[in-house]
């Protein structure tokens, strides 16, 4: 994935929040992201340098005048190679240092000098986050340039309840990774759908797809960290929604047939990842069915396949098709492939991806077949769309 061998100074300023600094080294790290921690000399009233060296694998600096640093100018050295300095937790007071330039220790030196994104993730009081000094600050601290993360809104260390508490660390480490993918979908509309649909029997009973909507909510994710607009239209999922997107549910086939037909006008990309279920009951019932000896027999009648309608719309998007087999993989993906004219194709053996969090795919177009080793769904979406990118 892009964020692979970034280097990124993290700053701990003073604040209960540093502990969650720990955790964020630890996820970080984990993704092969190069951490340099620099701390203020009140960020180690809240948590040692020897937690976070541990957990970096590297010495932390805290002091402008240390001797270690082949130049003495740490400052200059530290942030060189950096791709990001990310400020978590940055205090109220560390804000409003980096608004005004101020170079009074090691952190707010290197921000001053750096030549690289800086990313700040509040954490205060909700009465310090509200009043009006801070907002002016952040309002500037944006209009310089710096990406604001957060705060999060919920119960605060000091008992209060508001906006001002840190980010957990797994949604500072999805947006350091959204910074650091590279922006190959910038401005560009996809419709994602995803998940499978209910074909409703009667209240309480319906004919569905096993599809755990994973696939479809990691492209969603990696979509929008490529910088495309995304709407994603939901099927029956347990998941959450990512931010910042568009999320339409629609549960039933016909729903799902609606909400693509009227969002397609202005989408550059669609990702047909939902299981949509190819026969609904012609006549569901109103009531419950009870229970009888004898055999019931159910009526079904064809739902519209929605990928192949989209594909053949005069100006239809740059369409992707997915199709899981049990058997021939390659032959009835490519099939299906010719038969819906689609460009691309992400095709697997159910018995290798369906529900899990890891699987197996091949990639067919034009050019032919291209099999991804076997990795998680978020970072085989991010290949998809890098694959996608070049095609379009
Ligand atoms: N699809 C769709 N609408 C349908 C059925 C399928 O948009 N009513 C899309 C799926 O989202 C997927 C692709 O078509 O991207 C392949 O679906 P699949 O069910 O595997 O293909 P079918 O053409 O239905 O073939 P079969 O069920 O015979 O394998």
């Amino acid at each position: 994935m892009g964020q692979a061998n970034k280097k990124l100074v993290l700053g701990i300023t003073g604040g209960i929040a540093a502990y969650k600094a720990a955790e964020l080294v630890r996820l970080l790290v984990k993704k092969n992201i190069a951490v340099q921690v620099v701390m203020t000399e009140a960020a180690c009233q809240f948590i040692t340098p020897v937690t976070m060296q541990a957990l970096s694998g590297k010495p932390v600096f805290i002091g402008m005048w240390d001797s270690s640093i082949s130049n003495g100018m740490p400052h200059i050295e530290l942030s060189r190679d950096a791709d990001a300095i990310l400020i978590a937790p940055a205090s109220a007071d560390f804000i409003a240092k980096l608004v005004h330039g101020r170079a009074d220790d090691l952190l707010s030196t290197l921000c001053l000098a750096r030549d690289c994104p800086l990313l700040v993730a509040p954490a205060m009081n909700k009465q310090m986050w509200d009043n009006p000094a801070t907002q002016r600050n952040i309002a500037q601290l944006t209009a310089d340039g710096a990406h604001i993360l957060g705060p999060d809104t919920g119960e605060q260390a000091c008992g209060e309840v508001g906006l001002g508490r840190m980010l957990e660390a797994e949604e500072l480490l999805s947006a350091i990774e959204a910074h650091f993918t590279p922006k190959l979908l910038a401005g560009k509309r996809v419709l994602i759908t995803a998940g499978a649909t209910l074909e409703m029997i009667d209240p309480v009973r319906a004919i569905t797809n096993l599809s755990s909507g994973k696939m479809g909510y990691a492209l969603a994710q990696a979509a929008i960290n490529m910088g495309a607009k995304v709407t994603l239209v939901s099927g029956a999922t347990a998941l959450t929604p990512p931010a910042n997107i568009t999320n339409i549910n629609a549960t039933n086939a016909q729903a799902m047939y609606q909400a693509v037909m009227s969002n397609i006008s202005n989408q550059d990309i669609f990702i047909s990842v939902a299981a949509v279920a190819d026969y609904s009951p012609s006549k569901p019932s109103v009531q419950k069915i009870k229970k009888q000896t004898a055999t019931l027999n159910i009526e079904l009648q064809p739902n519209k396949d929605i990928l192949a309608e989209v594909a053949s719309l005069p100006n239809a998007p740059f369409c992707v098709g997915f199709a899981a087999e049990t058997q021939d993989l390659l032959k009835h993906a490519e099939t299906k492939r010719q038969a819906k004219k689609l460009p691309l194709l992400v095709a697997n053996l159910v018995g290798e991806s369906m529900g899990q969090d890891d699987a197996t795919l091949t990639l067919l177009d034009n050019n032919g077949a291209h099999t991804l080793p076997r990795a998680c769904k978020k970072v085989l979406a991010n290949e998809i769309l890098t694959h996608l990118s070049r095609l379009i």
